[in-house]
């Protein structure tokens, strides 16, 4: 399986802080922001990575990373996502480096506590599909919300004002590579993205979409409260413990 990091868009939700540079190389605590979904993927056993960046200082994350030696990585691969066309569009970015092989796909604003190992070994074994991680939140409303019935996820809403759940569906998807084909038949939201809650509703559509609740903490971090919550959770417990 192959790992995927978007770590583009122009963070508008942090100006003045993201004026001059991207959102993923703003420190969480004591590290630029990149390095934990970076981390996220090697502990996982991902190791060939696309980082999609974009927007301000795109080049500073090759001053910073370089081949990803202090990962103990080979090499790192980047693309350059142009403008703001949302989560989707920066997907569609990969489809060469994909290479008709599944990929994980990390937000580049995620933070986790624990190790997503599980999770890709049970989606490395499901043959074809999707699969998302929940986790449970106390403002669903700030993401997308899955509409459970049971075990089932009916369908995710992007936001929701009354959400129908608890649970945030987390920026961590696996998807096969059909997912290329699912972004080329999107359409803008209200927002004007292509939005990943229309890849995942499409494949949950056809049945094709397995979840599961993810260990540990979560916490995006693209907004100043979040942001803050993001250095102290990494400061108070650590993040991505094998
Ligand atoms: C995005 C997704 C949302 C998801 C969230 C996780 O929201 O659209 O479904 O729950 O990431 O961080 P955004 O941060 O683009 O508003």
């Amino acid at each position: 399986m192959k790992g995927v990091i978007l770590a583009g868009g122009l963070g508008t939700r942090l100006h003045p802080l993201t004026k001059i540079t991207n959102k993923h190389l703003l420190p969480v605590y004591d590290r630029p922001m990149i390095f934990y979904p970076i981390q996220t993927l090697i502990n996982a056993g991902i190791d060939d990575i696309m980082i999609v960046t974009g927007g301000n200082s795109a080049g500073d994350f090759l001053k910073l990373l370089g081949n990803g030696k202090d990962f103990g990585l080979k090499h790192l691969n980047y693309t350059y996502q142009e403008g703001e066309g949302g989560i989707a569009d920066a997907l569609r970015l990969v489809e060469h480096f994909a290479d008709k092989q599944p990929i994980c796909v990390v937000l580049g604003d995620n933070l986790i506590e624990a190790n997503i190992r599980g999770a890709a070994d049970e989606y490395a074994k499901q043959a074809n599909g999707a699969k998302i991680l929940l986790k449970k939140v106390p403002d669903p409303e700030r993401f997308g919300v899955p509409v459970l019935d049971g075990e089932t996820v009916l369908k995710i809403e992007e936001k929701p004002k009354e959400p129908k759940s608890d649970f945030a569906v987390i920026g961590i998807y696996f998807y096969d590579p059909t997912v290329f084909d699912v972004i080329r038949t999107l359409k803008p939201s209200g927002r004007g993205e292509l939005e990943i809650t229309d890849v995942n509703n499409h494949y949950i559509d056809k049945g094709e979409m397995t979840w599961g609740e993810l260990d540990g903490w979560w916490t995006d971090a693209g907004t100043f409260e979040s942001l803050l919550r993001a250095s102290n959770m990494v400061a108070e417990t650590g993040a991505n413990k094998l």
